[in-house]
This record gives structure tokens, sequence and C-alpha cells, in this order.
């Protein structure tokens, strides 16, 4: 079978020097916020061509800290997409604000900005622009929307890690950039993790409090915080795993090149929009528009490739999420998109035969 992921294919050195990392930070005898987090959170932003990093829990936290960090909360509206993981909505949940959500544009499964327009009301204090799949896209046209209007530009890159536009990279064009470090990620951990981004030194400094149960110095919390911190054993694996992030990207997009020419014109499996630019797109996933999608899942599984949806449930479609305030005008591009999208395998451990073998099955059906 060819799978979504093959963590247990990475390369030999990878799982030596991740063995190696992990002994060193035993043999420290510090395990929580110390030298090994400091130095990836130093450059991670670097990378990202910002000033801070600031290590969290998980990527849903990196969305709760930064929204918290800048006061919004209760009675403040962010917009975003209903096609995302839930942890985006369920992190301006936690932050005490609420989410507004915008339809996104099929043939990208990103956010629409007219629908964007339509939600924005007095209380939308910012937008979430989820970076869905490994794109980024318009970015100068969305920094300038959320600057006539006066609200926040905060980047979801959980999926964008280093995707880059205009020479600017996922999560420098906002305020604050909130990256994941799960498992599947472009840059993973082995387990969970994230970070808020910006270059904001001030807020930088209060998402560094609020991570840590809102304290400023040792047992001194002058406001009420959460615990997600980053710890130092993921923090040294991350430092390991980013020096291979560049050529596993390089694989991701060669991957992706492959399936763009190899498709056949087709008339039940379409291919989404081309990127604006290579790097604008890291394919974190590929993605697929396929009419009939179940027989195309059995068609896939006969062929022993395993094909996966993203997202098959559109957030307003989620039971907590039902009365959750929207574009007035619906949001049926996303509906469209949830009842179309199939992802394909694209990793770095794919071997050319076995891309050879997913595009003969879709070829095939
Ligand atoms: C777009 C998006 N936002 C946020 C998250 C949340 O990240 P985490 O799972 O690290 O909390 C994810 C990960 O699933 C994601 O894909």
């Amino acid at each position: 079978m060819i799978l979504m992921n093959e963590f247990k294919a990475e390369p030999q050195e990878i799982r030596e020097a991740t063995l190696t990392a992990v002994a060193r930070v035993l043999e420290s005898g510090w395990y929580v916020l110390g030298k090994e987090v400091t130095d990836f959170e130093q450059q991670w932003a670097a990378l990202c061509g910002v000033q801070h990093g600031v290590g969290v829990g998980n990527g849903m936290d990196a969305i709760e800290v930064a929204l918290r960090a800048l006061d919004i909360g209760p009675g403040d509206e962010v917009i975003t997409t209903p096609m995302t993981a839930f942890a985006s909505v369920l992190g301006i949940h936690r932050a005490g604000a609420k989410a507004v959500l915008a339809d996104i544009d099929t043939h990208t499964g990103l956010m629409n900005m007219d629908s964007v327009k339509r939600c924005i009301t007095p209380r939308t204090k910012a937008i979430l622009l989820v970076h869905l799949y490994g794109q980024i896209r318009d970015m100068q046209a969305w920094v300038a929307l959320c600057h006539e209007h006066k609200i926040e530009l905060i980047e979801d890159c959980a999926q964008a890690h280093y995707a880059r536009i205009d020479g600017k990279v996922a999560g420098s064009f906002g305020r604050a950039g909130a990256y994941s470090f799960y498992p599947t990620k472009n840059l993973g951990c082995v387990g969970d993790g994230g970070m808020m981004v910006t270059s904001d030194t001030a807020l930088a400094e209060r998402a560094a409090r609020l991570r840590n149960y809102g304290q400023s110095v040792r047992y001194s919390h002058p406001e009420l915080g959460l615990n997600s911190r980053l710890d130092e054993i993921q923090a040294a694996i991350l430092k390991v795993r980013l020096a291979w992030m560049d050529e596993f990207t390089a694989r991701r997009q060669a991957i992706a090149r492959q399936y763009r020419e190899g498709l056949v014109n087709h008339s039940k499996v379409t291919l989404l929009a081309a990127p604006q630019e290579d790097a604008a797109h890291v394919y974190h996933l590929f993605v697929l528009h396929c009419q009939d999608r179940e027989a195309f899942l059995r068609h896939m599984t006969e062929h022993k490739v395993q094909a996966l949806i993203h997202y098959p449930i559109p957030v307003h479609h989620q039971p907590p999420c039902l009365d959750i305030p929207r574009d007035p005008q619906g949001l049926r591009q996303s509906e469209a998109h949830a009842a179309t999208c199939v992802s394909i395998p694209c990793h770095p451990q794919m071997s050319d035969t076995d891309v050879a073998a997913v595009l003969a099955a879709i070829n095939a059906y």
C-alpha cells in the first residue's frame, strides 16, 4: 500500500541524529523551556524572516496565544474558513472570540476575499488566514484588506512551512503566524509542538508569558495564561529535522510536478489551481477534485493507494458549530469542495515508482 505518510521509511541518518538529540536533552537534565527551545525558536523565526518565535504545545495553542496576546477575545469576531482543520476554529473559540466563517474558492480551497468582505462587521478584529494544503496566495491583497479595515492578519501556517511568495515566508505577512509541528506536518516533531512567530516584540513577550500560566518572572502572574510549552526534547528533534526540511519540501514539489504533468485529461478527476510561484506551495497535501468520490476511493484502495479527504465535513456542519455566524450568502463553495476533494500521497519518502503507480491508478479510473 502506498500510504499518505511513511515515517518509518525516513533515512537512517535522521533516526540516529534524533536519538543523539534526545540523549543530549536527557544528559542536560533540563526538560522544559531551556536552551533547545530557545535555539529552535531563534532558528525558526529567522527562517520565517521575523524577529521572534514563541514555542508552544501545538498549533491550536499558537492560534489561541496569538489572539489572546493581541487582546482579541470575548465580544470580538475573527473571520476564518470552514475548510480547515477543526483546530483553526477551536483556537479562536478558546481565545474567547467568535469565529465567523467565510466561503472559499474551490479551485484552491483557500478563503475567498469577497466572502471575507461580506463577513466584516464593526466587531471584526482579525482574519485568521489558513494557508490550506501548503499554499500561500494573493498575500499583498490580504495585507491590504486588513490594513484598509484596520483589522489584524493572523496566518494559520500549520500546513505551510516555509512557503514563500513575493520573497517573504508564510507567517511574516501578518501580525503573527501560527505553526504546528504535529508529526505529519512538513516540519514535524515526534509528538505535539507549535510556535507563534511575529516581529512584534511586545506581542512575543506577552505570548511567552501566556504560554506559561501568564507568569512574568518566577511565581509572579500578572495575568491568567495557559500551560502550553514546547518541550526540550521536541525542540531538539525539530532542530534535527529542520536540516532536512528543504530537501523534503523539494521532493514534495517534484512529486506534485509529476502529478500535474502526468494526469491525463480526465473527465472525473481534476487538479486544483497551480501556485502563483513555485515556492508558494509546499504541498503538505496534494488535493484533487473528484466526482463520484466514493467510487474513486474504492478504486484507489483496490490499486493499493491510500487516499484521504481534507476535509469531508466543513466546520459549520460539525455539531457544536451549526449556528456559527457566516457569510450571509452561504458557504456553498466550501460544501461543494468538501463533497469532492480528495488527497493523494505526496510525501518525501515516495519513490518515483510509487509516484508512477499513483498516477497510473488515477489515470485508470
Ligand atoms: C490548518 C491547521 N490549523 C491548525 C492546526 C492545529 O495544529 P495542532 O494539531 O498542532 O494543534 C492544524 C493541524 O492539524 C491545521 O492543519
